[in-house]
């Protein structure tokens, strides 16, 4: 863990523009087999929603120009997802299905108003790898990553984050939330300093500690706004934790010179890598629509408690 003296917590980093997303899509999924043997995790709906697609819009909101997808080559389709289909819209069209074909078009990125890149991670080594694979094609100023399997339903985060970071004063912004001790050791933590509404100042971060050992339980979850000097501490970087080069130990390697804040963010969250959590996702969607109250109440009404509970 990277340590740092008072006055990083006073630190004021110039703001930068955020023009660029990194979407880190070239994980395996084995959690998820063997649903995931032929389809990406990225893929896997929240009833009609891919996790991508989520990720996509949250960026949208925030103004990203340019999006970046870290891939892998046995997952083609999640780039046939994000780009637009022309034929299938118009064959959707011919067909009447006029509402459909809009809904698709609206959902894909437009090469006219977004520039999207692929690039390739061929090995899974690590977090901290899959985003510097993204650094040559990065825009001037700090960069937004996204992790699709955490799902943030609510206000969009990544939007709420670059409002704050234009304010915050430091160089690293990332999502932060609160976790129970004995989830500690699956998450990057940070050692905070102190919160002042949203913005949790922080001396570092240290990837998945031991619960004994973790400097708190402030949990970082999958949204970071990085300064662009990120890749050259992701470039400095050795493996870290599970002999993987991680993205925390870059984020922390510049945390004294940069500054280093947690943002408690307003949605709730959904870790989509694991079953449970796409569960509860799936029920939270179901519970805001009308259209699912009577599978719901079907659901819910041989259970001694009547309530389907949803669980972040
Ligand atoms: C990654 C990061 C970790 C972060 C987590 C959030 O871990 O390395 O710091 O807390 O995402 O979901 P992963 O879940 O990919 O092992």
């Amino acid at each position: 863990m990277f340590d740092i003296s008072a006055q990083a917590s006073r630190a004021t980093h110039a703001p930068q523009p955020v023009r660029t997303a990194i979407f880190p899509v070239a994980g395996l999924g084995t959690r998820f087999l063997p649903a995931t043997k032929a389809t990406p995790k990225e893929l896997l709906p929240v009833i009609d929603t891919p996790l991508i697609q989520f990720a996509i819009d949250e960026a949208r909101a925030a103004g990203i120009e340019r999006f970046i997808f870290v891939s892998h080559p046995s997952k083609a389709s999640i780039e046939r997802h994000v780009r637009q289909d022309a034929n299938l819209a118009r064959q959707l069209r011919r067909k009447g299905k006029n509402q459909i074909a809009r809904k698709l078009e609206e959902a894909a990125l437009s090469e006219c108003e977004h520039d999207i890149v692929f690039v390739m991670q061929d090995e899974p080594l690590g977090l901290g790898h899959a985003v510097n694979c993204a650094a040559a094609h990065a825009l001037p100023g700090a960069v937004a990553v996204i992790l699709p399997d955490d799902l943030i339903l609510g206000k969009g985060c990544i939007k709420e984050m670059v409002d704050a970071y234009q304010t915050a004063g430091v160089g690293h912004m990332v999502a932060s939330m609160q976790v129970a001790s004995d989830k500690v050791s699956s998450y990057g933590i940070l050692d905070p300093i102190e919160t002042n509404g949203q913005i949790i100042r922080a001396r570092g971060m240290v990837e998945k500690p031991d619960a004994t050992d973790a400097p708190s339980r402030q949990a970082v979850v999958g949204r970071y706004v990085l300064d662009g000097s990120i890749f050259s501490d992701l470039d400095r970087i050795e493996p870290g934790a599970g002999g993987e080069y991680q993205l925390t130990d870059a984020i922390a390697a510049g945390a004294a010179r940069l500054g280093l804040a947690g943002f408690a963010f307003s949605g709730t969250r959904f870790d989509c890598g694991s079953k449970a959590g796409m569960l509860a996702a799936t029920l939270h969607r179901a519970q805001q629509d009308d259209e699912f109250a009577d599978v719901l109440a079907s659901v819910a009404a041989p259970m001694s408690a009547a309530k389907v509970t949803v669980a972040a």
